[in-house]
């Protein structure tokens, strides 16, 4: 389905791309990829969030001289500083940022600013109550806090145009400007007021041409809800028991992330056509739901994201933010990114986030970031406020300015990298193994939430954990991404799906590939209607299984039983497996169903398929079901790596750049494939080499 409808914005942008900034190369077959590490000239991106508007301008040559004695050679700022931008509408005031550029431009240190969109001036909402975004119940938010706007206010989207226009016109020749940062962290809040209600309205008449095609897509049929008007359309906003038509949540869900795309269109042509020579990128979260990266991502030069690995409270619990990094390298195609928001301390709002960290750890979370493909890293922020909300969210540096532990962390880490900036331009993360997220089954599965416990993120965890484990690199697809090249594609619960991505996932087994489905797959249409046919839908052939009989939630707590009667507990589901040419691996172990398939093998062309009919509670079960797979698709597996050590890898021609992560308290011995370089001592580190509590490596094969 045709989703983006900013076509004109868009081709604007395609047009501005000609006019690129300098750090755009042309790479083979007329693709251009931004070359990221030399962004900021011939030293690795280093920076951090600096909010020189909070502190008195006495403070701002000390922060510079500590920035740089730091190694720090960029901040971002401004993004939330509209009100001192624009102090009245229309009349601007740059001196103040033309000032601190200039402090911190003598000692050769650029900026990324930021539109500061995300926090409007409380005069804007005084002037225009509308502005505020509209709750599900149709009570307009107040003023305060930020990200509290309508993006289908027309008096916002005229501000907005008129404060990054005013931005760009000022800082468009800037040499100390090397790019900007729309917004940030786009995505909330969901606005259900009238002028949201028609554009979702005309999103709908865009996307469906007729009510005819609408009503049939979404099954209005049921409960009586046929539309004969478009103006007919709700919002899923609160009605008696919030039981909206899920084909209608989920659109609305489309069209909030469009809704947010257009926004960041809107900004990103004035900046491109403005001032093309600064790079345009965006501040991202991860696994958040809120938005289809793959889709925004597209209108960037490169991506962004705010990485806080701090948000676990088990520091040696490495793969949530490996995830996140792997999942927005995957939404730009694998191009090599930027953390715009490094931990630099503790997190925490109203009380402390977490238990304080050994300063080192800093260290090897900056170096797990690079691992994973960032080109640049930038760290949130500077000192921690002495004001307002984020008292207790730590900087790098504390109210006091002290150069405490964490300030010295930083210092070494900037030096490493700096010297590391060589071996790592045009490097990346090559990956065996594609884990597939799919936006409209994350969508559909919070619209509703199958069974008690369900967890998509969870079921992502289990298999890319189990990878990580032993060491194989995972790259995050999409539905757009090209799968071809990947030995394995694991697809968690793809529950929604059209027609093109399942073709996609049958060509690529039969050409060979390794296809890991899981329970819940093939169950929509891509308009969140339940198939007609048996389960699992377009996959049954491909999977060899049909499925008949299904249990939500787990009767009498099932387990299931494994090759070398391992049992293992499972949770949340059990598709009762009947195989048409699969072989079954694992079997259910209690009750009414005991002996019945849960796990099977099916051999398809020349590719295999799983499919894993439950979830286990037990990390084991995955490392055996992934060994199995690996081994038929001829993945090599780590399988000794000692706990919280990881591996990434990334690869420049022939060479291998390996970085060893220790996030334990312990030394520990790392088993190798073969003998490596240590780039950081000159020294050969032998098949099984020595690590230090909290301590990085750089290995290099050649
Ligand atoms: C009630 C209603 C039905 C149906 C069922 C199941 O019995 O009368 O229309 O909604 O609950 O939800
Ligand atoms: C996000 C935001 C920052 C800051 C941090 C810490 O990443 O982008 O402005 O609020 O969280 O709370």
């Amino acid at each position: 389905m045709k989703r983006r409808w900013a076509t004109v914005v868009g081709g604007l942008l395609s047009a501005c791309l000609l006019l690129a900034p300098a750090a755009w190369t042309q790479a083979g077959g007329g693709a251009q990829t931004f070359d990221l590490i030399h962004w900021n000239g011939e030293k690795f991106p280093y920076g951090v969030d600096y909010y020189p508007e909070a502190w008195d301008e006495t403070q701002w040559e000390k922060d510079a001289a500590q920035m740089q004695e730091a190694g720090i050679n960029f901040v971002r700022m401004g993004e939330f500083a509209w009100v001192k931008l624009e102090p009245q509408e229309g009349h601007f005031d740059f001196a103040w940022l033309d000032r601190a550029l200039q402090v911190l431009n003598a000692r050769g240190i650029k900026a990324v600013l930021g539109t500061p969109t995300a926090s409007p001036p409380a005069w804007l909402y005084a002037k225009y109550p509308d502005i505020a975004a509209m709750d599900a119940n149709g009570i307009r938010y107040r003023y305060g806090s930020r990200r509290n706007y309508c993006l289908h206010n027309s008096d916002f989207l005229a501000a907005t145009r008129r404060i990054v226009t005013a931005l760009a016109e000022h800082y468009k020749d800037h040499p100390g400007v090397i790019g900007w940062q729309i917004d940030n962290e786009l995505g909330d809040p969901k606005c259900f007021d009238p002028a949201s209600r028609a554009a979702f309205q005309r999103w709908c008449q865009r996307n469906y041409q007729t009510l005819d095609a609408l009503n049939k897509a979404w099954g209005t049929v049921f409960w009586g809800h046929t539309y004969q008007a478009w103006a007919e359309i709700p919002l899923p906003w609160n009605t008696l028991s919030s039981a909206h038509n899920p084909s209608l949540a989920l659109d609305f869900d489309r069209f909030q992330s469009d809704s947010t795309h257009d926004y960041l269109d809107l900004q990103a042509a004035i900046l491109r056509a403005i001032a093309p020579r600064q790079a345009v990128t965006h501040n991202e979260m991860g696994l958040y739901p809120g938005v289809d990266y793959y889709d925004l991502n597209r209108s960037l030069d490169f991506v962004a994201w705010d990485n806080y690995p701090m948000f676990g409270k088990d520091y040696t619990q490495y793969t949530g933010s490996g995830l996140g990094h792997d999942l927005m390298r995957g939404s730009k195609n694998n191009q090599n990114y930027l953390v715009m928001e490094q931990q630099g301390g503790l997190p925490g709002w109203s009380e402390f986030g977490g238990r304080q960290a050994p300063a080192a750890l800093y260290r090897v979370w900056a170096y797990q970031s690079v691992a994973h493909g960032a080109d640049g890293v930038c760290y949130f922020r500077w000192r921690t406020s002495r004001y307002g909300t984020e008292q207790y969210w730590q900087g790098i540096l504390d109210q006091d300015s002290y150069p405490n532990s964490r300030y010295q962390v930083v210092k070494q880490t900037g030096k490493e990298l700096g010297q590391l900036t060589e071996l790592l331009h045009g490097s990346k993360v090559v990956s065996p193994v594609a884990l597939l997220v799919s936006p409209d089954s994350r969508w559909a599965f919070e619209i509703q939430p199958l069974a008690e416990g369900f967890d998509y993120d969870r079921e992502l965890h289990n298999f890319y954990d189990a990878f990580r484990r032993a060491g194989v690199g995972v790259d995050v697809a999409f539905p757009g991404s090209d799968l071809s090249s990947y030995r394995m594609v694991v697809a968690p619960c793809l529950f929604v799906t059209d027609q093109a991505l399942t073709s996609k996932l049958t060509a690529y087994v039969k050409n060979g590939g390794t296809l890991i489905l899981t329970f819940r797959s093939g169950v929509k249409d891509q308009h969140d209607v339940v198939t007609d046919r048996t389960l699992p839908g377009a996959f049954a052939d491909l999977a060899g299984v049909a499925i008949h009989e299904f249990d939500p939630q787990i009767n009498e707590e099932q387990e299931v039983m494994g090759p070398g009667e391992t049992l293992f507990p499972t949770r949340v589901w059990s598709d009762i497996l009947e195989p048409t040419t699969a072989k079954v691996i694992v079997n259910y172990g209690k009750g009414y169903y005991a002996g019945k398939a849960a796990v099977t093998e099916n051999a398809r062309e020349k590719g295999w398929v799983y499919y894993v009919g439950t979830e286990s509670s037990s990390p084991f079960f995955y490392d055996r079901l992934v060994a199995r797979a690996a081994e038929k698709s001829s993945v090599p597996l780590n399988a000794k790596l000692p706990f919280g050590v990881e591996v990434a890898t990334r690869e420049k021609g022939r060479m291998k750049i390996l970085f060893v992560l220790n996030y334990t308290s312990q030394p520990q011995t790392v088993p190798l494939d073969q003998a490596y370089h240590n780039v950081m001592t000159g020294a050969t580190e032998p098949m099984d080499m020595q690590i230090p509590a909290y301590e990085v490596k750089v290995l290099t094969s050649q």
